[in-house]
């Protein structure tokens, strides 16, 4: 099949046509990928500030077609339409046990280029292919989508009904689930709320979204660029903020009286969670969604983030439940309170990921979709 390929940083990636991929395996099923958004992490992974090893294929915000059942599989139907969740949860371990599957333990996470059982389902011959050798090939990030089929958990891939068009279902996989499900889930923003959103990509402006649906009374972006900021007026910010020209912190205590009620770090900087853990009331929540390479660490005043009895809380994937949530989003869409359409500013086939690349890393429109 065909494929986007990441083999070392530096390299542009490569568009491939000879990729093996076999399976489904027991509990899993193929999917042909209707369409792949690009995110900044994948931009990371290609940059080399989330390390993974090459050759890999990257790609985790994506939505296509059951094609094929893997043994075991009763939950789906071939022909069904889809989007998959980078982070499927296993059902069984001790995080699913206790209802928090967003940090699943016992199936494939984010983080792992790798089935749980160490096997990818995915190779590439050697050199001309002659002689039967074949190298492994890696999943991105918990999928490898940026290719015409993907092997995923059923727990993965969670069906949605056939008017959702796919390439603009896609971009709940990642950004969609991410942002709002970090407004609803993890911070639980409440109406009134006044909240910061650090960095308006298609992360920022999704947690845009989710505190407008949660009732926000002030959602605060700061971001260096100009369109971004323009782009957060749209989606429901009050007041935004460029953090080049004015004190983030200082306008926006001007602008909430005490403190955000919560500050997200939607860029990925340990500076920012920093300024967030001032930006916040006491007893405000600063929520970490974006990124950073994995050695940045950030810096807390024990005394004071103590008596001020401030929060500090990581969130994976909205802390979502995929099963749950994606339909939950799908249905905010169809009723007009969540817009998806706006969020993606451009379609590219697959042949042109590194102008997609290119686009996201300079800020160019928001969210591109990937067709394969
Ligand atoms: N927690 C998760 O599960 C999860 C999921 C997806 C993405 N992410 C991470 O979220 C982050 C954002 O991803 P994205 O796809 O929205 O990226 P993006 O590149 O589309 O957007 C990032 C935005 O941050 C802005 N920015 C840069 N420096 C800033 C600063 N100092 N203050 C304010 N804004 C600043 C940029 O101008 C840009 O608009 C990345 O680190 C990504 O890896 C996390
Ligand atoms: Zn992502
Ligand atoms: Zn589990």
């Amino acid at each position: 099949m065909r494929a986007a390929l990441f083999t070392e940083v530096g390299r542009p990636l490569d568009v491939v046509d000879d990729i093996d991929i076999q399976g489904p395996g027991v509990g899993q099923v193929r999917v042909r990928i209707a369409a792949c958004g690009v995110c900044h992490s994948d931009l990371s992974l290609v940059q080399g500030h989330i390390p993974l090893p090459g050759p890999t294929i990257p790609g985790h915000e994506a939505a296509g077609e059951v094609v094929e059942l893997g043994p075991g599989v009763d939950s789906l139907a071939v022909g069904d339409h889809v989007v998959l969740s980078p982070n499927p949860a296993c059902g069984r371990c001790e995080y699913c046990r206790r209802g928090e599957p967003s940090v699943c333990t016992g199936s494939i996470s984010i983080a792992m280029p790798m089935f749980p059982d160490g096997t990818t389902h995915l190779s590439r011959p050697v050199g001309s292919g002659a002689g039967g050798r074949s190298d492994v090939v890696y999943r991105g990030l918990g999928l490898g989508a940026w290719a015409e089929e993907v092997i995923i958990a059923a727990s993965g891939a969670v069906a949605i009904p056939v008017d959702v068009p796919l390439d603009v279902a896609c971009v709940i996989g990642c950004a969609v689930q991410t942002g709002v499900g970090a407004a609803i889930n993890t911070a639980a923003v409440q109406p009134g709320d006044h909240v910061l959103v650090m960095g308006a990509g298609g992360i920022g402006i999704s947690i845009v979204q989710g505190a407008a649906i949660a009732g926000a009374a002030r959602i605060v972006v700061s971001d260096p660029s100009g369109s971004r900021r323009e782009l957060a007026m749209r989606f429901g910010a009050t007041d935004v903020i460029d953090p080049d020209e004015t004190d983030v912190v200082g306008r926006t205590m001007e602008i909430t009286g005490i403190g955000a009620d919560v500050a997200f770090d939607a860029v990925g900087s340990a500076t920012l969670v920093e300024a967030g853990l001032q930006a916040v009331r006491s007893r405000g929540t600063v929520v970490m969604v974006g990124a950073p390479p994995p050695e940045q660490d950030a810096s807390v005043n024990v005394a004071l983030t103590m008596f001020t009895e401030k929060r500090l809380v990581g969130s994976l994937l909205g802390s979502c439940h995929a099963p749950r949530d994606v339909p939950r989003l799908v249905d905010l869409w169809q009723s007009g309170r969540l817009d998806l359409d706006a969020m993606i500013t451009a379609r590219r086939p697959l042949t042109e990921v590194n102008e997609a690349l290119d686009d996201l890393a300079a800020g160019r429109g928001l969210r591109t979709v990937l067709v394969p």
